[in-house]
């Protein structure tokens, strides 16, 4: 016994930071930005905490599943910005939709959305699940330096939660890491004990840009590559990908690596840049409100992050 996706909800902040605006931060331009990443403009939150947004999320996915909180039977939410240390956002957001469920957390920073899925795999097999959320989303604008133009066009804020009921859509699944921390990168901030003898590191987003543009290529394509085999399908099977929306151009190089139609990735970067976990599920959600995605369609999808972490799967979309 798997899974079936029976609803999807996104939640993004109201605010629109456009390249033009970055361009008044950094020595940078909308030119570079668009040509190098293919992001226009993204979302930041300043009125909206992660409570917000994640309970947003939440409650849109049980309005399009059609399932009230009360029948969910696990939450977990995948997020590295949950409004506290302790306790999980998983646990905020049950309190406040009103679910009476165990919950918890998973940090796979952008591959979070299909680690989840993997785990709530897990727990349908036991047969201890009839209803699962998950919420994934992240908020790094808080936790970016906002002087590193490298680095500070690249993320916005936002994300998506789905409500998975039992079925058998879920075709393959497949996780990656490989311990990292040199390439991508974002430390605690302060150590509170006055014992501790070893350098605090400035806790905002370090990464080496094009190692991970490297990783990323081949994560995604492997990754797609495995998961159509265990699927038992050919690339050709599939409909539509929804992809990690972290720069247009590792889109296209795994599309091109792959042999699939490059018109078959679901792509919205351009209005929300890399929203981390959020990512995935939040392309998923648009893919499922315009249309895109047509009951019996094969989907694969793939993430990569720190970690470093990488995730794919194939679905079977039935809503
Ligand atoms: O979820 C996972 C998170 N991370 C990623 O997915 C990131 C993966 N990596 C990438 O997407 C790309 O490597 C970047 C978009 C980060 C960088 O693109 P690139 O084509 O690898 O550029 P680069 O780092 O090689 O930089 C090229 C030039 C440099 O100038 P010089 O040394 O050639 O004179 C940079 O200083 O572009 C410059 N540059 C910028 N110029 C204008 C770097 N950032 C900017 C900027 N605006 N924002």
């Amino acid at each position: 016994m798997g899974f079936t996706i029976l609803g999807t909800g996104k939640a993004v902040p109201e605010y629109v930071m456009t390249n033009d605006e970055l361009s008044t931060m950094v020595e940078t331009n909308d030119e570079w930005i668009r040509t190098r990443t293919g992001i226009e403009e993204r979302r930041i939150c300043k009125k909206e905490t992660i409570t917000d947004l994640t309970v947003e999320a939440a409650n849109n996915a049980l309005q399009n599943a059609g399932i009230q909180a009360s029948q969910l039977d696990l939450i977990i939410c995948s997020t590295m910005r949950g409004e506290n240390i302790t306790p999980s956002q998983a646990c905020i957001i049950q309190r406040e939709i009103g679910a009476d469920c165990p919950a918890f957390d998973v940090n796979a920073a952008c591959s979070g959305f299909i680690y989840a899925l993997d785990i709530a795999d897990g727990y349908f097999a036991r047969k201890k699940v009839k209803h699962v959320l998950i919420v994934s989303m992240d908020n790094l604008s808080n936790i970016i330096d906002w002087t590193d133009r490298s680095t500070c066009v690249l993320f916005g804020d936002g994300g998506a939660a789905v409500v998975l009921g039992e079925g058998d859509d879920l075709l393959s699944i497949n996780l990656t890491s490989v311990g990292n921390d040199e390439v991508l990168l974002i430390p605690h901030g302060t150590n509170s004990s006055p014992f501790y003898e070893h350098e605090e590191k400035r806790a905002v987003l370090h990464m080496m840009g094009g190692e991970v543009y490297k990783f990323a290529v081949n994560a995604m394509s492997a990754g797609i590559r495995k998961s159509v085999s265990d699927a038992g399908i050919e690339m050709s099977d599939i409909d539509c990908v929804i992809p990690h929306q972290a720069n247009m151009r590792i889109i296209n190089a795994s599309a091109k690596n792959l042999g699939i139609d490059r018109e078959k990735f679901f792509c919205n970067i351009q209005h929300y840049g890399n929203t981390s976990s959020g990512s995935v599920p939040l392309a998923l959600d648009e893919a499922n409100h315009a249309g895109v995605l047509k009951k019996g369609d094969i989907v694969a999808m793939c993430a990569f992050g720190a970690g470093l972490t990488s995730g794919s799967c194939v679905i079977r979309w039935n809503k």
